[in-house]
């Protein structure tokens, strides 16, 4: 979703913010602007924007010298992406840039319009720049304007302010997330650290309310309530420690395709604490974690997208090892329900940025309703769900770029096979013997998820078979059910082929209808107790002309025909079977995906980090 740069430092900060702009593109955008502020004529605002990429940005404003400015890539929300509603929004000598919604903007706009406002564009952020602009003309300071524009906002936002007059940057942020940046040689702001990373490693995180003047020798902090912080102290300094390689391509030909080989890396390090153990502490979640696990009469997760896809998994894991009832929704819907409250219920929130509005507001929605025993699993330290939960599990899959989720989401499987048998071992269902097999099923993990990644060759060449198809069937059955749903949705976004997935069971209660000779069905068929179900299933679709795709285990005893297609994964897997077989599925995407020439790192209308509703 939409990115910010912002930088005031002792030279040329164009490069700066074109870079951290490119370091943001993986958020996903259509449109991209920056307003520089220029020294030499006292403090002119000039603007730049473009409806392309980056680069189109870059070329514009290759000339360009300043030491202060605000930069941004937006994702349209109001308004379509256009020139004139790219960011930054200008009035009378200040420039913003928004990421976020303001959902009282209408009524803003008839006020602004009534006290003779002219706005230029379709989208709620121009409401800001104006707002600010009246505001200034009463407040002693841009500051204070800023402070007092963000008391009437509703909805979420981060911004970043610039004004011809002043060497400094304000920005402020509410439910979307914005970082400081303390350099050498200047001081920043942006969406995320790894915009910052050629400049700075010192990152604070601004809370909800805070606004900060960003100048040249230091920053200026003020919290939501109007008193003044000290960094360090109220708002701690992290060392980011992102590393450059995280956040570049080395050989791969994608972000998509390099996460998805990080695979057993990323796992390993995810279940690193386990170590050797014989045993699983609850401590892992958090030092309240014994307490507030004790007294869990359920779960409840909340998440969106490939994240929920992973809860879906996790029912099944808990509902078996912990014996508890297990209920996974998708966040937009359970935060405007009325639902039965369960203060015993322990309620997961799933997110791989942290940052989704709909997964935030979820939870903050259940705790309203009093249930205080929350967990984040979350791919992100600092992010506003982390900091929303009681209890916290990170996992540690590193910067994921590509759009479409694919280490993060394996990640959120390891975490929570984790949680599964911890609650199992408190609830007294699993043995100590069961819990040493379970803990070295998930060590040998990364090893068996590297034995997958081997099957690419293969994938390739079925990959060529889906470039002319317009659908595609998923079927699974039990715990691969949410893997097939996960399969046609990493298909549909990357590859833009319609995908649907099924539990297997249910094929002959409608989808049947759409198998023909045209459509290719992808089949996950594990040697578990529904193999025999689902051959049956198989063979509903090989009587219809289908075509079938099976990704079966080594002994699934499924026979290739002409029709019939069959890979086989190198190990059987038991419960952790669907962390490999979508790693199978992430490949066959990846690669009809590069068939077919979309952009698999950004496919179109979609955002990395979904900070609006
Ligand atoms: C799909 C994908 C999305 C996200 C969803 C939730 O590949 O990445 O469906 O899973 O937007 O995002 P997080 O996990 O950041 O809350």
């Amino acid at each position: 979703m939409c990115g910010i740069v912002a930088a005031v430092a002792d030279s040329n900060i164009v490069p700066l913010l074109i870079e951290g702009l490119t370091r943001l593109e993986y958020r996903g955008y259509d449109s991209a602007g920056l307003a520089l502020r220029d020294d030499a004529s006292g403090g002119a605002l000039s603007r730049f924007r473009s409806i392309g990429r980056v680069a189109d940005l870059a070329e514009q404003a290759k000339n360009q010298s300043a030491t202060s400015g605000i930069a941004h890539t937006r994702w349209a929300t109001h308004g379509i992406p256009s020139e004139r509603n790219a960011h930054p929004h200008m009035s009378d000598g200040i420039a913003v840039v928004h990421n976020g919604i303001i959902e009282n903007y209408v009524a803003l706009r008839e006020m602004l319009l009534a006290q003779g406002y002219v706005f230029s564009s379709d989208t709620d952020t121009e409401v800001i720049v104006h707002l600010i602009v009246h505001l200034a003309k009463t407040a002693p300071d841009l500051f204070t304007a800023v402070a007092q524009t963000c008391k009437q906002l509703e909805g979420i936002y981060a911004i970043a302010v610039i004004r011809a007059a002043d060497n400094c940057v304000i920005v402020s942020r509410h439910g979307a997330p914005l970082l400081l940046g303390l350099g050498d040689h200047g001081n920043y702001a942006a969406s995320d650290a790894s915009a910052l990373l050629s400049v700075t490693r010192k990152i604070v995180y601004l809370e909800e309310g805070d606004v900060a003047e960003i100048s040249l020798h230091g920053i200026r902090l003020v919290g939501a309530e109007g008193a003044l912080l000290k960094i360090g102290v109220d708002r701690p300094i992290h060392i980011s420690t992102l590393s450059a390689a995280e956040v570049e391509k080395g050989d791969y030909a994608h972000f998509m395709q390099k996460e998805i080989f990080e695979q057993p890396e990323v796992l390993a390090a995810t279940l690193e604490m386990i170590g050797g153990a014989q045993s699983l502490s609850p401590n892992i979640f958090g030092a309240t974690a014994p307490d507030i696990f004790a007294d869990v009469n359920s779960v409840l997760i909340l998440a969106c997208g490939t994240s929920f896809h992973s809860g879906l998994v996790a029912r099944y894991w808990i509902e078996q090892l912990a014996g508890i009832p297990c209920t996974v929704e998708i966040a937009s819907e359970y935060r405007y329900r009325v639902s039965v409250p369960n203060p015993r219920q322990l309620v997961v929130a799933i997110s791989q940025s942290g940052e989704t509005a709909d997964t935030l507001a979820s939870i903050k929605f259940a705790k309203s309703l009093g249930m205080e025993k929350t967990l984040a699993l979350c791919n992100a330290p600092e992010s506003a769900i982390v900091r929303e939960c009681a209890l916290r599990f990170l996992t540690r899959a590193g910067k994921e770029i590509g759009v479409a989720s694919t280490k993060a989401f394996t990640t959120q499987l390891a975490a929570l096979f984790l949680l599964a048998i911890t609650l199992g071992k408190i609830g007294r269902r699993i043995s100590a013997k069961d819990e040493a097999e379970y803990l070295n099923d998930l060590r040998h993990l990364p090893l068996a998820v590297q034995k997958v990644l081997t099957l690419e060759p293969a994938i390739k060449i079925w990959a060529q078979r889906f470039a002319d198809k317009h659908h595609a069937l998923f079927l699974g059955r039990g715990l691969h059910y949410p893997i097939a749903l996960e399969g046609a949705l990493k298909l549909k976004e990357i590859s833009y082929i319609h995908a649907e997935g099924y539990p297997a069971g249910e094929l002959k209660h409608g989808p049947l209808a759409l198998v023909d000779e045209d459509m290719p069905v992808i089949s996950i068929a594990p040697n578990d107790a529904l193999l025999s179900k689902l051959k049956s299933n198989l063979e509903e679709v090989a009587s219809r002309s289908g075509e079938l795709y099976v990704f079966a285990d080594a002994d699934s005893a499924i026979t290739e025909s002409a029709r019939v297609h069959v890979l086989r994964l190198p190990e059987h897997y038991g419960l952790l079977s669907p962390v490999l077989h979508v790693v199978a599925l992430q490949l066959l995407s990846y690669h009809i995906a590069l068939v077919k020439g979309t952009d698999i790192d950004k496919p179109r209308n979609l955002a990395k980090s979904v900070t609006v509703e």
